[in-house]
């Protein structure tokens, strides 16, 4: 198995793809995949994400002009069975007539594997997967979570360069899902094997990508770190899709941004009105005397780990605010807000 780190590096030059209906579904991206990271593909329903995993596997062809490269290899004319990629999808693909076993096996068949090597990797798989006690079960008897691991086991058997994954978790209930994020997460870098990765949920995201491409309509609007996505998001639909965002309307004057509700020191070129942008859990409540920012409490949704308040009074409109503090807040209190310059995000466009 290769040291973490080693994996092949996918590199896509001038991809777009146009099906024959006209349905443009990529717009032309060029796009660098660093060897044994994950990268996720995230947006919504339609943007491409899937199109795009295809095109890197194989199953379509790029537009005319189009080139994948596998690190300097040029695999754009290579079918999938040439490739050695391995697939996950959303509805698991198993083989309904085979047991557990015979599933993971088969790739392994296909690629000409011996009676002793397919059996000794079959027996690792089941390892790795803590699958074990159901080598001989149909998998038709299996979870859904199950299923995704046998699914997994079978991808990853014929050790592949790339391992390509289309919301291998959606059919599964939030804690599972949860839970085999993390087990893909840790399977995946210790691997090595380079993995792209598609979901639109944004959480699922953050956990497993090291990288993200956020898309839309057909094209990658912005690649970064969870973190940078998230904290520097380029534009208003990456900073929308991912969670949610505040946007209120503020004026700069004198070095600082001026709200309804107070006004914060911002070191900043320029001045106006402009639109500023900040995350929930970057405004931090302090008592309302003598703080920054004064608004009163319009709701509260208490989320178990954390409590977000809408607060009005702070900007020209509603403000949503998060908060890891155990106490009750109740409609209509006073609260201060408090808000690090660097959380405030003014976006150019
Ligand atoms: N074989 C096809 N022929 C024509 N149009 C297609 C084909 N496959 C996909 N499309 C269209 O291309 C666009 C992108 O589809 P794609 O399946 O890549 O989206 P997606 O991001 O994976 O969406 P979802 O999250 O719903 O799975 C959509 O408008 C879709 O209708
Ligand atoms: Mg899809």
């Amino acid at each position: 198995m290769s040291a973490p780190g080693r994996g092949t590096a996918i590199r896509l030059v001038d991809c777009a793809k146009t099906f024959p209906n006209g349905t443009r579904a990529v717009e032309r991206t060029t796009l660098e995949m660093k060897g044994g990271g994950t990268i996720v593909f995230l947006g919504p329903s339609g943007c491409g994400k899937t199109t795009l995993l295809r095109v890197i596997a194989g199953l379509e062809a790029p537009d005319a002009g189009g080139r994948v490269f596998f690190d300097d290899e040029d695999v754009t004319e290579l079918p999938i069975e040439r490739r050695n990629v391995g697939m996950v999808f959303q509805s698991y693909a198993l083989f309904p007539n085979m047991n557990v076993e015979e599933n993971i096996a088969y790739g392994l068949t296909v690629h000409g594997a011996t009676p002793q090597g397919r059996a000794r990797r079959v027996d690792e798989m089941l390892e790795m997967m803590q699958i074990g006690e159901l080598r001989e079960r149909r998998v038709t008897e299996l979870s859904g979570g199950q299923r995704q691991r046998v699914a997994l086991a079978r991808a990853i058997a014929v050790q592949p360069r790339v391992l390509l994954l289309d919301e291998p978790l959606t059919a599964l209930d939030a804690l599972l899902r949860e839970r085999l994020r993390i087990e893909i997460d840790v399977l995946l870098h210790s691997l090595g094997i380079t993995a792209a990765y598609v979901t639109h949920d944004q959480g699922e995201a953050m956990a497993i990508g090291d990288r993200i491409a956020v898309m839309n309509r057909g094209a990658v609007v912005q690649v970064g770190s969870p973190r940078e996505i998230y904290y520097k998001p380029a534009s208003s639909f990456v900073a929308d899709f991912i969670g949610t965002m505040n946007r209120v309307g503020g004026t700069l004057r004198d070095g600082a941004l001026e709200l309804p509700g107070g006004r914060i020191p911002w070191a900043q070129a320029g001045s106006g009105a402009m639109q500023v942008l900040f995350r929930p859990n970057d405004a931090r409540i302090v008592p309302a005397a003598g703080a920054q920012l004064r608004g009163v409490v319009a709701q509260q949704f208490f989320l178990g780990d954390r409590t977000r308040l809408h607060v009005s009074g702070v900007a020209d409109r509603m403000v949503v605010v998060e908060t890891t503090e155990h106490r009750e807040f109740h409609t209509g209190e006073t609260i201060g807000l408090r808000i690090e310059p660097g959380a405030l995000l003014r976006l150019r466009e």
